[in-house]
């Protein structure tokens, strides 16, 4: 399993809903856990690994493996958002150079499954709140670099071009 890079188009395909719940999902997920940790990410979604389903792994704590901060999101959506919002500054594991000024929802209530398949209802904000929202675009094919202010998105423009020259290099030597 490896980290898919900006910009791979698997990055922007349709995802499927998770619909088995079974040891195959769970080693997975285990499996992005391991990788998340690696590369001292707080966040990753299925189709960063080029996995194209609905499902997430994060762990607002940070990059240390530990399980009780640990969460596994199956077909997760947002059923309600605060009017207020926050700014704040976001990397992606798909764009390791470049971070960026993002614009969310402070408070939100979320409806998901988990690992089994339980159906969950979740209150998030801040830190938490905020990448889980990054995560779930990553579920709808939206990029952070979609949604950056202006100004962090002009201080990453020559970064972005160096990452399309060399999928572009690498598509064409392979
Ligand atoms: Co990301």
């Amino acid at each position: 399993m490896d980290i898919v890079l900006y910009p791979d188009p698997r990055l922007r395909a349709q995802n499927a809903p998770v619909t088995t719940f079974d040891a195959e999902l769970e080693a997975n997920t285990r499996a992005m856990f391991a990788l998340m940790y690696a590369t001292a990410g707080v966040g990753l979604a299925a189709p960063q690994v080029g996995w194209n389903v609905r499902l997430m792994v994060y762990n607002p704590e940070g990059s240390t493996p530990n399980p009780p901060s640990e969460m596994v999101l199956c077909n997760p959506k947002i059923v309600w958002k605060s009017k207020e919002k926050e700014d704040g500054e976001e990397g992606c594991l798909s764009f390791p150079e470049i971070h960026g000024q993002v614009t969310r929802p402070l408070q939100i209530r979320v409806q998901a499954q988990s690992l089994t398949g339980e159906a969950l209802e979740i209150e998030l904000e801040g830190w938490e709140g905020r990448i889980f929202q990054h995560e779930l675009d990553h579920l709808d094919g939206i990029l952070f670099i979609d949604r950056m202010s202006p100004a962090s998105k002009g201080l990453a423009k020559a970064a972005l071009e160096d990452m399309i020259q060399i999928y572009k290099d690498q598509l064409a030597s392979s």
